[in-house]
C-alpha cells in the first residue's frame, strides 16, 4: 500500500480528461485565444501587486534598508531558475494545471498532495495578504479626502497605531480587507471569465504607475537616503547587513509570485508548447527590471526608517510625499487598488482550481468540485475559501501572512525544481517541447536559491509552515489516501503506473 504514495496519473490521461472538460469547471468553455504577448500580459497582471507596492516598505524598514534593491535581484535569480523548470513542465503538460497537476503526473500522489496543500499558502493566504494591503491604501485614499476611518476596524488585533495625541489604538479587525475578499468571491461564484481585455487594461494601469513613479521620482532622489546602503546588522540574524538582505529577499519574493499563473492558462493558449515558456520568462524578466528601478527610486525618495509601522504597508504614498507630485497620489492609489483586485481574483481563482482538481482526484471531499447548476462555478469551494481567506484578512497582520505566502510558494518551487531532475531520470522519453537548460545544474541552483531564501525567513514563519503541513498530512492519511481515485484503481487490481518503475 506504501506504493500508493508514489502512484502517478498518466500524462495522456490528464490531457484527455482536460480536453473533455473534466479538469476544471471554469475552463470548460474557454477558447484558445492567448498569444505569447497575451500570456506575458497575463503574467504581469498576476505578478505586480502588494509585493512591490506594499511589502517592499516593511522589508526595507526592518531587514535590508536601501539594499532591498539587492534583495529584488536575489529573489529574481531564484525565480528565474524555478521559472525555467515551470516552463518545462507547462510545455510538457499543457493543460490548466499547476504544480499540483505536474507533480501528480510525475512524482506521485504524496508529493502532489504536499504541493496542493502547500499551494493554499500561495493562493489563499496570498490573497489575504493583498487584501490587507488593499485596505491600507484604501485608508490612505480616504484620509486624503479628510475621511478618517476608525483605526480599530482597519487593522488586525496585533497591529496598533499611535495618535498625534499619543494614545495607542489597537486594531479589532480589518473590515475593508474582508469586504474585498467577499466582493471578489461573489464575483467568482457568479462566474467570471478572466477577460483578456479587462486584464490588459489593468496591466497597462499597473505598469504605467510603476513607470510614472520611476520617471517622476528619479529627479527627487535624495542620495543621502542611500547612506548607509547596507545598514549594519543589529546583532540579530536577518536584521540588516547581508543576512537582512537575504531575509528581505525571502519576504519580497512575494512580489514575483504569479508568473506560474501563466501555466494555469495553458488551455487558453494558441500555441502552448512555444508560448508558455515565453509568457513565463518574459513576464518575469520585465517585472524584475521594473522592480529594481522602482525600489531604487522608492528608497531614494524616503529614508527606509520612514517605512516603519502601518506606513510601511502603503510606502508609495510615503515616497510620493517627498516629491511635488502629491496631487498624483490619489490617481496612483486608484490604479493600485484596481491592480490589487485583479491579483486577488487570480489568486482566489487559482485556489479554487487547485482544490477542484484535488477533489476530482478524490484527495479532498466532493464539496470542492461541486459545480453550481447555473453559474458553472465551484461555488461551495469559493464560499468556503471566502470565509477562510476573510478570517486571515481580518485578524492577521500583513507581515505574518506575507511571509507565510512566501515560504509556502518557495517550498512549491523547490519541489518543482526537484521534479524536473526526477522526471528526466524516470521518464526520459516524454516529449519536452521546452527543455530546462543545463539539467541538473539549473534545477539544483533553483533549489539552493529558493531554499536559501526559505532558510533566512524567521523561525516563527517556519513553525507556521510546519503546523500547516502537519495538518495536511493528517488530512491526507485520514481522508485523501483512502478516497484517492488512483488509489482505488490500484486496490481494484488494475495496474497503475508508479514512479518507482
Ligand atoms: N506578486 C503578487 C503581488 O505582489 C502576488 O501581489
Amino acid at each position: 500500500m506504501a506504493n500508493q504514495l508514489f502512484s502517478t496519473k498518466s500524462i495522456p490521461d490528464i490531457i484527455a480528461a482536460s480536453e473533455k472538460g473534466e479538469g476544471d469547471a471554469q475552463h470548460i468553455t474557454l477558447k484558445r485565444t492567448l498569444s505569447a504577448s497575451g500570456l506575458t500580459a497575463l503574467g504581469i497582471g498576476a505578478i505586480i501587486g502588494a509585493g512591490l507596492f506594499s511589502i517592499t516598505g516593511g522589508a526595507a524598514a526592518y531587514n535590508a534598508g536601501p539594499a532591498v534593491t539587492i534583495s529584488f535581484v536575489v529573489a529574481a535569480i531564484g525565480c528565474a531558475f524555478a521559472g525555467l523548470c515551470y516552463s518545462e513542465f507547462s510545455s510538457m503538460i499543457p493543460i490548466a494545471g499547476s504544480a499540483y497537476t505536474y507533480s501528480y503526473a510525475t512524482m506521485g500522489e504524496f508529493i502532489a498532495w504536499i504541493i496542493g496543500w502547500d499551494l493554499v499558502l500561495e493562493y489563499a493566504v496570498g490573497a489575504a495578504t493583498v487584501s490587507i494591503s488593499w485596505s491600507r491604501y484604501f485608508v490612505k485614499f480616504m484620509e486624503n479626502f479628510g475621511v478618517h476611518l476608525p483605526p480599530q476596524f482597519v487593522m488586525s488585533p496585533f497591529d496598533s497605531v499611535t495618535t498625534p495625541e499619543g494614545a495607542v489604538i489597537t486594531g479589532i479587525f480589518n473590515l475593508p480587507a474582508v469586504i474585498v475578499v467577499i466582493a471578489i468571491s461573489l464575483l467568482l461564484i457568479r462566474g467570471t471569465q478572466e477577460s483578456s481585455f479587462v486584464n490588459n487594461i489593468i496591466v497597462a494601469l499597473k505598469v504605467s504607475v510603476v513607470l510614472i513613479f520611476i520617471a517622476l521620482g528619479w529627479a527627487y532622489i535624495n542620495p543621502s537616503n542611500y547612506t548607509p546602503y547596507i545598514p549594519d546588522n543589529t546583532g540579530n540574524f536577518g536584521e540588516f547587513g547581508w543576512s537582512g538582505i537575504i531575509r528581505a529577499a525571502g519576504i519580497i519574493f512575494f512580489a514575483y509570485i504569479g508568473f506560474d499563473a501563466v501555466s494555469t492558462a495553458a488551455q487558453e493558449a494558441k500555441n502552448p508548447q512555444r508560448d508558455m515558456p515565453i509568457g513565463i520568462l518574459a513576464s518575469l524578466a520585465i517585472c524584475t527590471v521594473l522592480y529594481i528601478l522602482f525600489s531604487h527610486v522608492m528608497l531614494g525618495l524616503a529614508n527606509y526608517t520612514e517605512f516603519r509601522g502601518q506606513d510601511g504597508i502603503a510606502p508609495v504614498a510615503v515616497a510620493i510625499s517627498h516629491t511635488p507630485y502629491v496631487w498624483l497620489q490619489q490617481g496612483i492609489i486608484i490604479a493600485i487598488l484596481a491592480g490589487y483586485s485583479s491579483v486577488v481574483l487570480v489568486m482566489l481563482l487559482g485556489q479554487s482550481r487547485v482544490f477542484f482538481s484535488m477533489s476530482k482526484d478524490g484527495l479532498l471531499p466532493p464539496v470542492f468540485s461541486e459545480v453550481h447548476p447555473e453559474y458553472q462555478t465551484p461555488w461551495k469551494s469559493n464560499a468556503l475559501f471566502c470565509v477562510f481567506v476573510g478570517l486571515f484578512a481580518a485578524f492577521v497582520p500583513a507581515r505574518v501572512v506575507g511571509e507565510l505566502t512566501s515560504i509556502g510558494t518557495l517550498l512549491a518551487f523547490v519541489l518543482v525544481c526537484i521534479g524536473i531532475i526526477v522526471l528526466r531520470r524516470t521518464q526520459p522519453d516524454l516529449p519536452r517541447p521546452f527543455k530546462t537548460p543545463l539539467v541538473p545544474i539549473v534545477p539544483i541552483l533553483g533549489v539552493v536559491t529558493c531554499f536559501g531564501m526559505m532558510a533566512a525567513l524567521p523561525a516563527d514563519t517556519w513553525l507556521r509552515l510546519a503546523i500547516w503541513m502537519a495538518i495536511g498530512f493528517v488530512i491526507y492519511f485520514v481522508y485523501g489516501k483512502k478516497n484517492s481515485k488512483v488509489g482505488k484503481v490500484r486496490s481494484n487490481g488494475v495496474a497503475a503506473t508508479t514512479a518507482a518503475r
